[in-house]
């Protein structure tokens, strides 16, 4: 069955390949990036080289959570349902450590922007067949400090890198607990995939991106993943495994989850 999925940070890497991969499977694709121009290039790109004409997209900057809720705006006036949202859009290196209302730049692309654009997408996920919600976590996770988290401390890349992806995947169990109807999966796509993120960070890389691409596209669609809501994908295990130890811990989830709410109401 065609399915509608919005895959953020499909510009490049890992997304784009899944877009593209879905795109020759005849779904509709709407992909996201923060430049307008390159996400144009990227759509023609797709649509020429699948023959796919219902490939679109939105542009948000997800260092700005405005821009975040915008785009949501946006997508809830052109959109009637979701079927699949894979929130992808990541950041390792960034040449400013935080943005202008001083949050550190991990943690806004990798979680405050997923967050707040999911929670406004629920309903249109809702209305859509299977959905499933896709979380793009890492094997690189790191304990949540809450003072990194605010905005009062800094840390470097790699610890707020792990702390991002961690307090993504505590939120992805999160939701897979209170949205019943909605499958919610975190996956590591697979570490040192061949991309821009990895090439800046380390400058070597251990596998393609066609890897984590391949599981991307899986979890999104294949009725394999039906009934995986709350578990972890570790694509460099190939299979479902145990995730960090706060990921089960209610009481820490709980604190997360409040904390992030308090950050977005400001
Ligand atoms: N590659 C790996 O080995 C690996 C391992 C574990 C997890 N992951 C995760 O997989 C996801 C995809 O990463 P990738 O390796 O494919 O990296 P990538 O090639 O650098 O792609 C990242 C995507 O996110 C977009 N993005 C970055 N900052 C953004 C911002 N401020 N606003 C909006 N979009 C933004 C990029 O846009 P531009 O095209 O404009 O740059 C690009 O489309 C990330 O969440 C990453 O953490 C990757």
């Amino acid at each position: 069955m065609k399915k509608i999925v919005l895959i953020t940070g499909s510009t490049d890497g890992i997304g784009k390949l899944t877009g593209t991969k879905l795109a020759q499977q005849g779904h509709e694709v709407y992909l996201h990036g923060r430049n307008p121009d390159k996400l144009a290039t990227v759509i023609s790109e797709i649509k020429e080289q699948t023959k796919n004409e219902n490939v679109k997209g939105f542009v948000a900057d997800f260092s700005d959570l405005d821009a975040v809720k915008q785009m949501a705006h946006q997508i809830k006036r052109e959109l009637s349902k979701i079927d699949v949202l894979i929130n992808n859009a990541g950041v390792y290196n960034s040449s400013k450590s935080q943005n202008d209302d001083g949050l550190d730049m991990r943690f806004v692309v990798n979680y405050l922007a997923p967050f707040l654009l999911t929670n406004e997408l629920i309903p249109l996920l809702k209305k859509g067949e299977n959905s499933r919600i896709i979380n793009l976590s890492s094997a690189a996770q790191s304990p949540i400090d809450y003072e990194v988290l605010i905005g009062k401390t800094k840390r470097s890349e790699s610890e707020t890198y792990a702390q991002s992806k961690l307090a993504l995947t505590m939120w992805s169990f999160y939701l897979a607990k209170t949205l019943p109807d909605i499958n919610a999966i975190a996956v590591n796509p697979g570490s040192l995939l061949n991309t821009n993120m990895v090439k800046e960070a380390f400058g070597n890389y251990w596998s393609s991106a066609d890897k984590g691409a391949n599981i991307l596209y899986e979890l999104a669609v294949s009725d394999e993943y039906q009934d995986a809501s709350g578990k972890y994908f570790d694509n460099d295990k190939g299979t479902f495994a145990e995730a960090h130890p706060d990921v089960y811990n209610a009481t820490k989830i709980n604190k997360l989850i409040t904390t992030t709410v308090e950050i977005l109401a400001n």
